[in-house]
C-alpha cells in the first residue's frame, strides 16, 4: 500500500510514520511537508532510507496533485497546530489548515484515493471544570480559537466532500498528544527543556485549566484501527481518560527532577482559554476493539522526560527563539 503522509515531519506525523514503518514493512511511505518552524527533516532521520519526503505545501495543488495520484491512501496531519501562535498571526491557520485541507479533498476526490483527516477535540470548545461530561461524536463544534475554529472548519469540509462528492473519508478528533519530536512551543516539551536548562517551569493562570492526555502511539494505533476497521464518512474520538490540570503535570514534572512541587512561575494567562477538555473514546473502544498501551501518565512523561535529555541536539536550536517568543508576551 502507498500512503501519503502529510505533515510528517511533524511531531505526531513523524512518529507516525516511525511506527508505520516498524510495524507495516508492507507500506510505502511518503511525506509531504513544508518543513515550517514545526517542522524538522531530523525527525525522520531514523527512517530517511525507508521513506520518501517531499518538501512542498499542501496548498500547492498541481504538486498534491501529483502525488495523491500515486498514492493508495491519504493520511492528513499537515496543520498549523499551536493556539498561541494563532492569537499572534491566525493568516496561516486559515491557509494551511482550511485552504491545504480543501486542495487535499479536491485531489483525493479526483483520483478517488482513501482519506484519513486528523482533528482535535478543541473543536467541541471547552467543557466547564466541574462538568461530569465528556466530548462525544456528537457534542456540538463550538471552537474557541483561530486554531481550533480553522481545524472545526477543515472536518465540516471532510464531512461534505463526504456527502456531496463521495469521498472515502474518516475523521478523527484526538486529545492532547505528549511523547518524543513535540516541538517544544507546546507545554509538555517546554517546561522538560526548561527544567533540563535549570529553569522553572511557567504556568499560564493559576494552572486549573484540564488536558486528557494521551500518548502519541497511542493516537497513531488508533489512527491505524480507523484507517484498517473505521466505516466511511464516521467520526473518532481518540482519548485514553488521561485527564490532568496544568499544575498537577508540572507538579509531576518537578518530582521527576527530584526538585520542589512549588519550584514553578505562573505567568500571562492565554487569552480565551479553553477550561477543559475530556474525551468519551466508547466509540472507538466498543466499535473497532481499540485500547491504549501507555496507561500511566507518569511513567510515559518520565520516558519522554529521558527522550528529550538524550536528544538534546533535536531541540536545542529551537530554545532560544520559542522563548524569545514567550518572554515578549509576559509568558
Ligand atoms: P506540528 O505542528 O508538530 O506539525 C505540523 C506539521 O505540518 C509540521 O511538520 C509542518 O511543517 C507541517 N505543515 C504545516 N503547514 C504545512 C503546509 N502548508 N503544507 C505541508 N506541511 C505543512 O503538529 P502536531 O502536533 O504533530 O499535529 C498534527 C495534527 O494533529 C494537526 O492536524 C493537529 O491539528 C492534530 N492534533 C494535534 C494534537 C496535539 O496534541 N498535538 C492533538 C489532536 C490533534
Ligand atoms: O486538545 C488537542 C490540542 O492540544 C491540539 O489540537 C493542539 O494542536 C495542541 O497544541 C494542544 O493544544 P493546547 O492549547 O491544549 O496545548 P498546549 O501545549 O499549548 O497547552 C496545554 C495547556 O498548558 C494549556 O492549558 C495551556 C497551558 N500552558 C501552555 C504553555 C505552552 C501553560 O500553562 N504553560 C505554557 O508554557
Amino acid at each position: 500500500m502507498r500512503v501519503l503522509v502529510t505533515g510528517g515531519a511533524g511531531f505526531i506525523g513523524s512518529n507516525f510514520v516511525h511506527q508505520t514503518v516498524r510495524e507495516r514493512p508492507d507500506v510505502q511511505v511518503t511525506v509531504l511537508d513544508a518543513l515550517t518552524y514545526a517542522g524538522d527533516r531530523e525527525s525522520l532521520a531514523p527512517v530517511a532510507d525507508k521513506v520518501a519526503l517531499v518538501e512542498g505545501s499542501i496548498t500547492d495543488a498541481a504538486l498534491v496533485d501529483g502525488l495523491v495520484a500515486s498514492s493508495d491512501l491519504v493520511v492528513h496531519f499537515a496543520a498549523e497546530s499551536h493556539n498561541d501562535n494563532s492569537l499572534n498571526d491566525p493568516s496561516p491557520f486559515v491557509q494551511t489548515n482550511l485552504v491545504g485541507t480543501f486542495t487535499l479533498l479536491e485531489a483525493v476526490r479526483k483520483h478517488g484515493v482513501r482519506f484519513h483527516h486528523i482533528s482535535t477535540d478543541e473543536v467541541y470548545g471547552d467543557l466547564e471544570l466541574d462538568d461530569p461530561a465528556k466530548f462525544t461524536p456528537t457534542t456540538p463544534y463550538n471552537p474557541s480559537s483561530p486554531y481550533s475554529s480553522t481545524k472545526a472548519g477543515s472536518d465540516l469540509l471532510v464531512r461534505a466532500w463526504v456527502r456531496s462528492f463521495g469521498v472515502q473519508a474518516t475523521i478523527s478528533n484526538c486529545s492532547n498528544n505528549y511523547g518524543p519530536y513535540q516541538h517544544i512551543e507546546k507545554f509538555i516539551p517546554r517546561q522538560i527543556t526548561n527544567l533540563i536548562d535549570g529553569v522553572r517551569p511557567k504556568l499560564y493562570g493559576a494552572g486549573q485549566n484540564v488536558r486528557d492526555w494521551i500518548h502519541v502511539e497511542d493516537h497513531n494505533s488508533a489512527v491505524w484501527a480507523i484507517i484498517e476497521k473505521g466505516r466511511i464518512g464516521e467520526t473518532y474520538l481518540i482519548g485514553a481518560d488521561g485527564e490532568k490540570n496544568n499544575l498537577e503535570v508540572v507538579e509531576t514534572l518537578l518530582e521527576i527532577f527530584g526538585l520542589a512541587k512549588t519550584d514553578f512561575e505562573h505567568v500571562n494567562d492565554r487569552p480565551g482559554h479553553d477550561l477543559r477538555y475530556a474525551i468519551d473514546a466508547s466509540k472507538l473502544r466498543d466499535e473497532l476493539g481499540w485500547t491504549p498501551r501507555y496507561t500511566d501518565f507518569r511513567t510515559g512523561l518520565e520516558a519522554t522526560v529521558d527522550w528529550y535529555r538524550a536528544n538534546e541536539s533535536w531541540w536545542r536550536p529551537a530554545k532560544e527563539a520559542t522563548e524569545a517568543r514567550y518572554a515578549a508576551q509576559g509568558q
